[in-house]
């Protein structure tokens, strides 16, 4: 049984499900493990390069999983599974899976950027998708882990409560629950930050809408 790192147990944690798809499933660890948990009774992984599609059949051979080598969701029909999780990729990959075949994406989605949270913080914002949990998980750097369900009414009348008196902007970039309620190393690793862009000579709209919505973050803190 393999032992997943303490991203992997994280999104893990988060999912339950009867049939769950893991896109870009490589070694094929995360659903393995949601296997044995029993977290969810059936797996369908989804790889679209040979060697970690390789990786996901030896890993996931004689359990309830089947594995499919595809390009993202077009290797899913429509309503196959509830719940997906596409983890360890960029935001801006994250997303273009899910646009690329919006009729596929389940009602669950457990998503783990490695950088560029703001971009599937906005696609969930536009798409109807609201915020279930917002985790963040040690490792190689400071890993997001964002769990979502699509609204149905009368919640999908309202935009998502987890951005309800927030300063949107920020919220996209630095997670709506890290900056309602911000720990003291939070509100460090924005300190940090602040200073690491102040010092920057080239600046890019990027780097500056970051240190103009840290700047609004920090008005009130004491670090
Ligand atoms: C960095 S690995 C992350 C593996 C695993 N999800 C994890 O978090 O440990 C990304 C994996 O996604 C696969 N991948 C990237 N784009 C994909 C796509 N459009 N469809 C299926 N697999 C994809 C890559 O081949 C690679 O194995």
């Amino acid at each position: 049984m393999p032992k997943l790192d303490k991203r992997l147990k994280t999104v893990a944690r988060l999912i339950r499900s009867q049939t769950h798809a893991d896109i870009g499933s490589d070694h094929g660890h995360l659903l393995a493990a949601l296997l044995a948990a029993g977290r969810v009774e059936r797996g369908i992984a989804i790889e679209n390069k040979r060697q970690p599609f390789l990786n996901s059949t030896a890993t996931l051979a004689g359990k309830n999983a089947e594995v499919r080598f595809g390009d993202g969701l077009a290797a899913l029909s429509k309503g196959e599974v509830q719940s997906l999780s596409i983890c360890g990729m960029g935001g801006e990959s994250i997303v273009r899976i899910l646009n690329e075949n919006p009729d596929r994406v389940p009602s669950s989605l457990v998503l783990q950027p490695n950088h560029k949270a703001d971009q599937v913080r906005r696609w969930a914002w536009q798409s109807g998708y609201h915020l279930r949990d917002e985790q963040f998980a040690p490792g190689h750097w400071q890993y997001v882990v964002l769990a979502y369900s699509k609204a149905t009414p009368p919640e999908s009348e309202a935009p998502d409560p987890a951005y309800v008196n927030l300063d949107l902007e920020a919220a996209f970039l630095f997670g709506p629950t890290a900056i309602r309620n911000p720990s003291k190393s939070f509100l460090e690793r924005l300190q940090e930050e602040r200073e690491y862009l102040t010092q920057m000579k080239c600046h890019t709209p990027v780097t500056d809408q970051r240190l103009r919505a840290i700047d609004r973050l920090m008005v009130h803190s004491t670090v």
